[in-house]
């Protein structure tokens, strides 16, 4: 039997062609003013729900009586109350795996931007300052043989690590925890604590999810411990680090840079200070985004979606 799904929000044709063959589906390309009250209609009826920065809280799930499965296109499902959606029998999937490669590149472009100094100085070259050659103030840093510390060793972390223990010659630490043997093996990765990991590395890259215990995981204390030529690299959620104590140590050089692709507003407000730093990098929320990944993820969520109001457990269920 046919059952009713909404789709908001990165889907292509032939995707939305491939649910629709076997669903009646409501798609949303935009969810803004003026198209929220049809969606919210369409909510009342719908038993699926999929889409890509989806919010979702208690006051949907009351006018949602019939969903059954909701299937974000991420890997990151800390926007949705996982614990009212399992009390009322409402699957959750996530879309893992499919965009760890392309979150590590993105991790490693923040690095390598940072550390080289890459967007500041095509600002400059743009601003047509470039008339004889760069001076000793404006030279970046080598990546190649720093020590990287990665905090939360999972996958997106490991595929930073190998990236830069393979490629680029670097020690790694990691904390978390727990040890990861086959990472140490393949990548000579040293576990430690926190403390170790912050003190010791060159370059401090998160990428752990957001959840009651990360939240704030990195405040004023965490940058006091950096070493003051310390990169700072979130690939994570904007909320795993304290935000104002981040400005702070960059603005006080307690730590030297950062290359952030997370914010705790997204968008980013207009009068945040980071915007007047012109050392660091700023990202727009881009760790997944190419155009493979996307799809990728999108057929992934498609899967379990189908795979759910089929009456068969998900790839990708995240809660029991
Ligand atoms: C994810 O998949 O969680 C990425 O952050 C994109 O939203």
């Amino acid at each position: 039997m046919k059952k009713r799904v909404v789709a908001v929000r990165r889907l292509h044709a032939e995707q939305l062609a491939r649910l629709e063959r076997e669903h009646h589906v409501d798609y949303f390309g935009e969810l803004d003013q003026h198209t929220m009250p049809a969606f919210l209609e369409k909510m009342q009826k719908a038993h699926a729900l999929i889409g890509g920065k989806l919010d979702v809280d208690e006051e949907l799930l009351a006018r949602a009586e019939y969903l059954e499965m909701i299937a974000t296109i991420s890997v990151g499902y800390d926007n949705f109350p996982v614990e009212a959606l399992t009390r009322r029998g409402i699957a959750m999937c996530n879309t893992p795996d499919v965009l760890t490669e392309t979150t590590a590149d993105t991790g490693f472009a923040l690095i390598m931007t940072a550390c080289r100094r890459m967007a500041e100085l095509d600002r400059w070259v743009r601003e047509g300052k470039w008339q004889s050659h760069v001076v000793e103030a404006q030279f970046g840093f080598d990546v190649h043989g720093k020590t990287l510390g990665i905090i939360g060793l999972g996958r997106i972390g490991a595929a930073v690590a190998r990236r830069g223990a393979l490629g680029f010659n670097m020690p790694v630490l990691y904390s978390g925890s727990s040890p990861k043997p086959h990472v140490e093996e393949e990548l000579g990765a040293t576990h430690c604590s926190l403390e170790a990991l912050l003190t010791q590395s060159d370059i401090v890259c998160v990428t752990v999810p957001l959840s009651s215990e990360t939240h704030h995981l990195l405040g004023a204390q965490a940058f006091k411990m950096m070493k003051s030529s310390a990169v700072f690299i979130n690939i994570s959620r904007g909320a795993v680090v304290d935000e104002p104590a981040l400005i702070h140590a960059l603005e006080t050089g307690e730590i030297r840079s950062a290359g952030l692709d997370v914010f705790e507003q997204e968008p980013l407000s207009l009068d945040s200070p980071l915007l007047n730093m012109p050392q660091i990098v700023l990202a727009p929320h881009i760790g997944s985004a190419t155009h493979e990944t996307r799809r990728s993820m999108v057929n992934l969520a498609i899967d379990n979606l189908l795979a759910g109001l089929a009456g068969q457990r998900p790839p990708n269920i995240v809660n029991p």
